[in-house]
């Protein structure tokens, strides 16, 4: 593997997970992998699980690693080529990627999109700039449309809670919230559920909330949250703003929150979330403190989800 951008990028999902649980249960086997190795975490916007169960990760791999709130300490970096640098930006990517490529063995970069312009978003130019002029292996800490290393948690964390024969029912539901946010996670679970193939997925949203088809084609789609859930085994809650006019929230209806009430629809599912999440407005206390969410132990994964990856990556350098 000489990138992790998206499920692309992983030929054997299942392979890929068990992976990470292999690392679950000895955290250490390959503590020496990554020997005389550095990696480079760069953020452009915040972080708490990805940047920190990373550098575990990378730190039980024998890694040295480096991280740079390149968003709030760098210099405002240009994107665009041929970009005339009047305005704000300081340094082009073409300069600094390079550079960060000499520094690195593989670079990790969390991007984010602006919401106010689809296709520049949907292009991911950020990560893209990066892949083209870095030179190493590049890892998204999440991009502009993407969030492939909390996807593969989920499937991580679905895997280890499911033990029945049949193929566990998922459910995406839409939440309602106080700020447009971003549709990455929305669009990599879908992109990473329909990859895998093991499970009955739902999608269910107000109307007007589509995501892109590209990584909902498989799924069953409906605004009927309700009936989304019956018999689910699992409930994937979160926020996305309007695909179609961009950006924007269309609906707070606060009904599509989850709670007690409506995960007795459920087969008693186990309930998700990539966090942050603001209580009572996306999920309520009663689920958060109830026995079915499973967030913890989902956020808790992450740290075997990014080994698993940079051990991959580490493979080939
Ligand atoms: N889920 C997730 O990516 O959390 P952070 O934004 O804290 O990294």
């Amino acid at each position: 593997m000489n990138k992790f951008i998206s499920v692309h990028d992983v030929p054997d999902i299942p392979g890929m997970v068990q992976k990470a649980l292999a690392y679950k249960a000895a955290p250490l086997k390959d503590k020496t992998l990554g020997q005389n190795k550095r990696i480079g975490l760069l953020f452009l916007n915040p972080s708490m699980r990805t940047r920190l169960s990373t550098q575990v990760a990378a730190q039980n791999l024998g890694m040295e690693c480096i991280v740079f709130n390149a968003g709030q300490d760098g210099w405002a970096l240009e994107f665009e080529e041929e970009a005339i640098m009047s305005g704000n930006t300081v340094e082009h990517v073409k300069d600094a990627a390079p550079i960060l490529g000499k520094y690195f063995d593989i670079l990790c970069i969390r991007t984010f999109p602006s919401l106010k312009n689809r296709d520049d978003d949907y292009s991911e130019l950020y990560i893209n700039q990066f892949i083209k002029y870095a030179g190493i292996p590049v890892v998204s800490l999440e991009s502009a449309t993407l969030h492939p290393l909390q996807s593969l948690t989920d499937i991580i964390t679905i895997t280890e809670n499911y033990t029945a024969q049949r193929r566990p029912k998922i459910v995406l539901t839409w939440a309602p919230h106080v700020k447009p946010l971003p549709q990455c996670v929305a669009n990599s679970f879908s992109q990473w559920v329909n990859a895998w193939g093991q499970a009955d997925f739902v999608i269910t949203h107000p109307e007007d909330y589509e995501l892109h088809p590209d990584f909902t084609k498989g799924a069953t789609i409906t605004h009927n949250q309700d009936e989304a859930l019956k018999d689910a085994d699992f409930v994937y809650v979160k926020n996305w703003s309007t695909f179609n006019d961009y950006g924007r929230i269309y609906c707070n209806d606060p009904s599509w929150m989850l709670n007690n009430e409506k995960l007795r629809l459920t087969n008693n599912a186990k309930v998700m979330h990539c966090l942050p999440v603001r209580r009572n407005v996306e999920l309520s206390d009663e689920i958060l403190d109830g026995p079915n969410s499973i967030v913890t132990q989902e956020a808790a994964n992450r740290v075997w989800a990014a080994q698993a990856v940079l051990s991959e990556i580490l493979k080939g350098i």
